[in-house]
Parts: C-alpha cells; structure tokens; sequence
C-alpha cells in the first residue's frame, strides 16, 4: 500500500483513492492490483507473471506492451551500491516506465514543473507508470534492499536513463521511507 509524501510542504497521503487523484491529475498512472500469491525467493520469473495474468494480460493490450519481466533486488544483490547510484540521480527516459510491486519497497520521486518534489512509496500491489519524460529517480534504500517488481515495456532500449544532472536529488538524501501512521 503506497504512502504518498511531499517533504518540504510536510504532506502525507496514504488512502489509495486521494494518491491515484493526486498522480492522475499530474498524468502519472496508478493503481493497484490484488496479490494472488506470496512468493518465495525460488519463484521464477515465469510464475510470477502467471500469477498476475488477469491484470497483466489486459493491461498490457490496453496500452501496447509487448514484453514484461520481473527486476529482483535484495541483500544479495552483488554490485547493490552501483546500481542504486544508477537510479538516485534524476532522470528521464524515452518511454513510460512502468513498475508493479510483487514485494518489497521502492521510493520514486517525482519532479514536475513548478510543483514541489514529491515521493511515493511503493509496495506490494502497488502499480505505477511513470510517463516518458517526466523527471523522476527512485531508490530502495542504502541498506537492506528488497524489490520484486514486474517491469513492463514496448523496447528496452525506452529504459536507458537520461540524466538531467540537475542534482535535485541531493536535496532530498536524508528522506528516511515513511512509516504509516
Ligand atoms: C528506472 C527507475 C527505477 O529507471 O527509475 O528503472
Ligand atoms: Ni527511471
């Protein structure tokens, strides 16, 4: 269930309804979609995907999709520092991106035009389309990552991040994951 939060006005929104109007009026997708199973680490990719057919299935004629996979992070991940540096620093790309939360947690941040940056938490059942070319980075924390994530795209090649270099980022480092309630 997603937190919604803007630091520096100190808002915080956890009813999933007011967070999907709040994305939507920004044209960024969010929904959620019920977990049917409890997945273990030996969970192949393949059965993750079953598993969530009848969301995915529809989702992905609706908007032209052609292929899925699933994105696992956790404390084994060799190289974990890396690629968390790849995503924390602002960045665009050339077409939607495009995650479901299977497990595990993520923060996006979103930075719009003349708004305030802000965050969302995502976690399991949580589905969200981060359209193309909207400024954004995300992060599963500095230590103790976990994220299975279903990732949903036309070309891969969509996903190359272009950074801004605006640092707007840096701003934000000590934003620790809030907590419900
Ligand atoms: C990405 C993220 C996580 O580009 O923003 O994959
Ligand atoms: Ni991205």
């Amino acid at each position: 269930m997603a937190i919604l939060s803007i630091p520096n006005l100190d808002i915080q929104m956890t009813d999933p309804k007011q967070i999907r109007d709040f994305m939507n009026q920004r044209g960024i997708f969010f929904d959620q979609w019920h977990c049917p199973v409890e997945f273990d680490d030996t969970a192949s990719t393949q059965e993750i995907l079953d598993a969530y057919d009848a969301d995915l299935d529809p989702f992905m004629k609706k908007g032209g999709y052609l292929t899925a996979d699933v994105i696992s992070i956790n404390a084994l991940t060799e190289n974990y520092a890396a690629i968390r540096a790849k995503f924390l620093a602002e960045h665009t790309h050339s077409e939607d991106e495009i995650r479901f939360f299977v497990d595990g947690k993520g923060l996006f941040w979103f930075h719009l035009d003349e708004e305030e940056v802000f965050n969302l938490l995502c976690e399991r059942g949580d589905l969200i389309s981060v359209p193309a070319g909207t400024k954004h980075w995300f992060d599963a924390g500095e230590t103790n990552p976990f994220v299975k994530a279903i990732r949903i795209f036309i070309d891969m090649s969509g996903w190359v991040p272009n950074y801004t270099e605006s640092g707007k980022e840096t701003e934000f480092i000590d934003f620790n994951f809030p907590n419900r309630g």
